[in-house]
């Protein structure tokens, strides 16, 4: 499977307190903020350097510095909770937005809104903290592709078995990103044990 676990012991104990029902919406958004935030490094872990001549206050050398662009693309809404600390750590980034909405009843991603930047050439994040049957993400990677972006990566929070697969079977060249692959989805197409509906939780319009 072409998921990446985030390693880090924070990301499980971050992820735990987006799990409890004990957590409210106050709670929930700063954690989906760090948990984004270590989740961020892991996607971009192998991103390209290049030479780039300075000159410290004692000496010149040859520093690095990123090599191409980055696009961050959340998919609305819940993936909006995860651009600020791509903001803040790549603070060059252009971001474009996809809305997708779930049916309740079908559990079938619709497309309502697509602006993208510039991607070709870009590494090219999108954002989606809930993997679950791997439309949405499916459909935003068709979009990203078809404007030019060659090199996709898929940032989510829970992935389910399901969606990962669904994802490698439509985009085999889209590395997946996630800080837990959970059991299974359930009759309503969520993710179990998960941790519900994320934009729910984290709007609070539970
Ligand atoms: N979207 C969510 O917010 N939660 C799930 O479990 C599945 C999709």
């Amino acid at each position: 499977m072409a998921i990446h676990l985030c390693s880090h012991p924070l990301a499980q104990h971050l992820l735990t307190g987006l799990r409890s029902t004990e957590t409210n919406p106050q709670h929930f958004r700063p954690l989906a903020r760090r948990l984004t935030t270590l989740l961020a490094l892991e996607a971009t872990a192998d991103l390209p350097t290049m030479a780039s001549p300075i000159t410290t206050p004692l000496e010149p050398m040859e520093g690095q510095v990123l090599a191409h662009g980055i696009v961050v693309i959340p998919i609305l809404r819940a993936g909006l909770a995860m651009l600020e600390p791509f903001l803040e750590l790549f603070p060059d980034v252009s971001v474009g937005y996809i809305g997708l909405e779930r049916d309740h009843a079908t559990a079938v991603a619709a497309s309502y809104y697509c602006k993208l930047p510039q991607v070709q050439g870009c590494t090219t994040l999108v954002v989606d903290p809930m993997l679950a049957t791997g439309g949405s993400a499916g459909q935003a990677i068709d979009h990203v592709k078809a404007a030019g972006a060659t090199d996709v990566r898929l940032v989510c929070v829970v992935a389910a078995p399901e969606g990962v697969a669904a994802v490698e079977a439509a985009h085999p060249d889209v590395p997946i990103y996630a800080a837990a692959l959970d059991r299974e989805l359930n009759a309503k197409k969520y993710i179990c044990p998960g941790l519900g509906d994320f934009g729910d939780r984290l709007y609070g319009t539970l």
